[in-house]
């Protein structure tokens, strides 16, 4: 299948919105790790692109070293070490452009910040993923480990990745999709020998939700005792949806992903649009009444389950938050509102 070059004309919205998405999670994450026991930390970006777009915007690796200067003073204090991996290939070409292009905008950027040059150890790769990840599955599973997955398309999110990265234990990973795509051809035998999606069930529900489904069809291929958590982030992009999905292991980490989709979208935190078409929710219509949002909905059954003593516990309550794509913010809101009627 033929894919538009991201890097022929300048970054879209929705490019940019994914990179930044990117970018605040590289944020939260870089912290949490360099503050806490790990004395070597890795970031792997397996499609970096070129560095920078037509118009000197900054792409996923760039914005990964910003984000690593950022914390350069812990970085140093705690003396952790952070491995980075840049890969960049272009299948079917010889010459290998915007690798050279990538090459150079590393370098460039950490002659400029030499504290960064001397912080990380960079790899770079002119590599097929196909080929790479296998060889660098080793050094994920070995330290806490933030990937990211910038394909085109939909490949990469095959079992045979997927299901690897699942075995891992300290991986936060961002993987992109295009989910439009599987609307379109997710019968084929094409799509079905990367990643089979009855796209019979999928298409049961409106094509906006078609990211979500993707992630619910991913979740039941998971072992039946796996402890990664799935999340989505849809994008749309004209008519279509793309979008992200976040997986990892550890609550923290959850915490984190969550935060930032309900910061990115306050009203249905999932999207980067109205997904729930919550903002018609508000006004009360004449033949349905007020129908609740996505939030009061929530809300109401974390009051349903707190009165009626399944969730009795904090760790419960942030379970169950947690497994409804919430932040603990919309659950103590509620709370506080038992609580003074209770008064
Ligand atoms: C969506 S773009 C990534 C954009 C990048 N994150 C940025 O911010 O500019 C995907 C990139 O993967 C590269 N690519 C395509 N197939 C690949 C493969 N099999 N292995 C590694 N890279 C590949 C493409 O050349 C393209 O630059």
């Amino acid at each position: 299948m033929a894919y538009k070059d991201l890097h022929d004309s300048p970054f879209d919205q929705t490019t940019i919105a994914k990179l930044d998405f990117f970018e605040d999670y590289a944020q939260a994450w870089i912290p949490t790790f360099v503050m806490s026991e790990a004395d070597t930390i890795c970031i792997f970006d397996f499609f970096s692109g070129t560095g920078y777009d037509l118009n000197g915007v900054e792409g996923s690796p760039i914005r990964i070293l910003k984000k690593i200067k950022e914390h350069i003073g812990n970085i140093f204090q705690k003396g952790v070490k952070v491995k980075v991996y840049f890969n960049e290939w272009e299948p079917n070409k010889k010459e290998q452009k915007k690798f050279e292009l990538l090459q150079k905008a590393c370098s460039d950027f950490l002659y400029e910040n030499k504290d960064v040059n001397r912080a990380i150890e960079l790899n770079l790769f002119n590599e097929n993923f196909e080929e790479l990840f296998p060889k660098l599955l080793p050094e994920i599973k070995k330290f806490p480990s933030l990937v990211y997955l910038d394909q085109n398309g939909i490949k990469f999110l095959s079992e045979k990745y997927f299901l690897e990265l699942e075995k891992t234990r300290q991986t936060d990973f961002l993987y992109f999709v295009s989910a439009s795509y599987f609307w379109r051809f997710g019968e084929s035998e094409e799509f079905k020998v990367h990643l089979d999606i009855d796209m019979e069930a999928a298409k049961k529900e409106p094509y906006k939700f078609i990211h979500r489904n993707i992630i619910e069809q991913l979740r039941m291929k998971l072992p039946a005792n796996s402890e990664l958590k799935l999340y989505p982030f849809s994008l749309k992009k004209g008519a279509n949806i793309h979008g992200i999905i976040f997986g990892a292991t550890h609550p923290r980490a959850v915490n984190k992903f969550l935060g930032i989709s309900w910061k990115r979208n306050e009203i249905n935190g999932e999207a980067n649009f109205d997904i729930d078409d919550d903002a018609a929710k508000i006004q009360a219509t004449l033949f349905e009444g007020k129908r609740p949002t996505k939030i009061e909905d929530f809300q109401k059954r974390v009051a349903i389950k707190v009165l009626s003593g399944e969730i009795t516990t904090n760790k419960k309550l942030l379970d169950f938050v947690y497994a409804e794509g919430h932040i603990g913010a919309h659950a103590s809101d509620c709370l506080r509102r038992l609580k003074k009627k209770e008064r």
